[in-house]
């Protein structure tokens, strides 16, 4: 965990709902800076940040079976104020004396909250009296309350649906605030930590910045650090956001398998040597994984190959140039927190980097991680802060392992010409169209079939070209974009009338599931 502990922290300890990270969405939302344990750690956090307000979040367990996580009790004995929502109600209610019961009417989806009292959580949003629409996800529910606790609210199947006991600040609800489908969640949490807990709510990316710059130099000290830079929105702002802590200890490493899309890597080289005046070694290793992948048409052999070879290319130049301390890595929030085990294994599971994993054990580095509190959009704001042109910013997301999964069969450097001409027109249609914004991720797919075809009076057996385009939010479900037949007609003839070797397009009209995004 890094030390970047900011003096006004909101701690959310994590039962391993889906939802966690939503919390802490809402909290930054309000202006108010807050870190995600996992329960197994939380008494160990909430003693080094000493946070002014902890939000406990709901969890897949049940708190009548024996063994179900706690929160810490010294939380409750602090002074601090301690909001509970779903099962965090319901933990609550079993450590402070309360009673939690199974078997009841369980609740799940929209239900609708009767404000009973008045309340500091409501404070401006909900008036006594009033009805509110909510969601609810449980199977248990409190059915006794702690001594000093009200009800501020009730819903059908859930009679303490919001408990407060004001004089402590202890407040807890069944329903959850912080998803969308609670309409007025984002208030009441923001009521939470800045009217209950008395946080300012200044928390702004222009602060992020330079506590993270200060929390850089604390950590990297006199030493080295390197960074893989691959021009995609996280390296470059986690490298950037390094060389304003530390200057030239910096070096970056573009390593250049040959697979990127046009003039990418130049870009990239030119963007951040020239710009910002980064210590930059770009090395054209394109021979070197080309040569490897030739023939190969297993997608997965494709991809560790790739995997290999990169981390044997980055090694090489790291060594060159001295080794380093440091190996610095764009890791996001999401990556961090996947997920809590409640069977005592590691309880947090951090994904290593698709391009780098295993280098920092190798080469024996200790890891800088500026951006593992944040998520992709505020990423975007920090790299945004830093100066970052909107073109690097709201880049479409671009795979580790390049063309070579949009390559289906064996790869050849003809076919990855053909193929980064096709998509660089592509995307140059989408681009004119006014379209690139509203598109999650575009690109060509060159397939390994020739198809006839007749220009100019001549018979061509070319390639087939398809076209992708989805809309996302995170990746990991898709839908097709769906065109207008003109827009696909343009971008069709223009790849056909400039693209040497392909004589055929389509358009590709699978969702995620039961595709995936990347044909490989
Ligand atoms: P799929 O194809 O699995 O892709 O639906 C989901 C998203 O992840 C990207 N992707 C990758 N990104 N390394 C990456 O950095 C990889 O190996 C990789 N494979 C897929 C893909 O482009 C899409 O945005």
């Amino acid at each position: 965990m890094t030390e970047t502990a900011h003096p006004d922290t909101v701690l959310i300890i994590d039962f391993g709902s889906q939802v966690t990270q939503l919390i802490a969405r809402r909290v930054r939302e309000a202006g108010v800076y807050s870190e995600i344990v996992p329960f197994q750690s939380a008494a160990e956090a909430f003693a080094r940040i000493r946070p002014k307000a902890v939000i406990l979040s709901g969890s897949p367990a049940s708190t009548i079976d024996i063994g179900s996580p706690r929160a810490p009790n010294e939380i409750f004995a602090a002074g601090v104020p301690v909001l509970g929502i779903c099962y965090g109600e319901q933990t609550m209610c079993a450590q402070l004396g309360g009673k939690v019961e199974g078997g009841h009417h369980r609740e799940f989806g929209r239900a609708f909250l009767e404000v009973k009292q008045e309340c500091r959580l409501f404070d401006g949003v909900w008036p006594a009296g009033t009805r509110h629409q909510v969601w609810m996800s449980h199977g248990d529910r409190v059915t006794e309350l702690p001594p000093g606790f009200s009800v501020v609210g009730t819903s059908t199947g859930a009679p303490f649906a919001a408990i407060a006991d004001e004089a402590r600040r202890f407040y807890a609800v069944q329903f959850h605030p912080e998803v969308v489908h609670t309409p007025d969640g984002a208030k009441l949490l923001s009521n939470f930590v800045v009217k209950i807990a008395g946080l300012k709510g200044d928390w702004t990316m222009a602060a992020y910045r330079e506590q993270a710059v200060a929390a850089i130099r604390a950590q990297v000290g006199e030493g080295r650090v390197i960074c893989a830079l691959s021009g995609g929105v996280d390296s470059s702002v986690a490298a950037l956001l390094i060389h304003e802590a530390v200057g030239d200890q910096l070096t970056c490493i573009l390593v250049d398998h040959g697979l990127m899309r046009k003039n990418e890597a130049a870009e990239v080289v030119e963007m951040f040597r020239r710009h910002y005046n980064l210590p930059l070694v770009a090395v054209d290793a394109s021979d070197r994984f080309i040569g490897a992948l030739e023939g190969e048409a297993d997608p997965e052999r494709k991809r560790k190959t790739i995997g290999r070879l990169f981390i044997e290319v980055f090694e090489e130049e790291a060594k060159k140039l001295g080794g380093a301390d440091f190996l610095a890595q764009g890791t996001l929030y999401p990556d961090v927190i996947e997920s809590v085990s409640f069977t005592g294994g590691p309880s947090v599971t951090i994904k290593s980097h698709h391009n780098v994993g295993g280098l920092p054990e190798r080469m024996n580095m200790k890891l800088v991680e500026p951006l593992r509190e944040l998520f992709k959009d505020e990423v975007r704001v920090l790299g945004k802060e830093l100066g970052l042109p909107e073109s690097f910013i709201g880049r479409h997301p671009f795979p580790g392992p390049g063309l070579a999964i949009r390559c289906p069969g064996g790869i050849t450097r003809d076919k990855l010409d053909i193929l980064r001409e096709a998509d660089a027109i592509y995307l140059d249609e989408i681009r004119k169209a006014g379209l690139y914004d509203a598109i999650w991720q575009a690109f060509a797919v060159l397939l390994p079939v020739q198809t006839v075809g007749v220009m100019g009076d001549g018979r061509t057996y070319e390639y087939v070209c398809a076209l992708r385009a989805v809309t996302s939010v995170d990746g990991m479900t898709a839908d097709f974009y769906h065109y207008d037949m003109e827009f696909l007609g343009r971008a069709a003839t223009r790849i056909i009338n400039e693209v040497r070797g392909i004589n055929r397009v389509v358009y590709d009209v699978t969702s995620k599931p039961p595709g995936t995004i990347e044909w490989e």
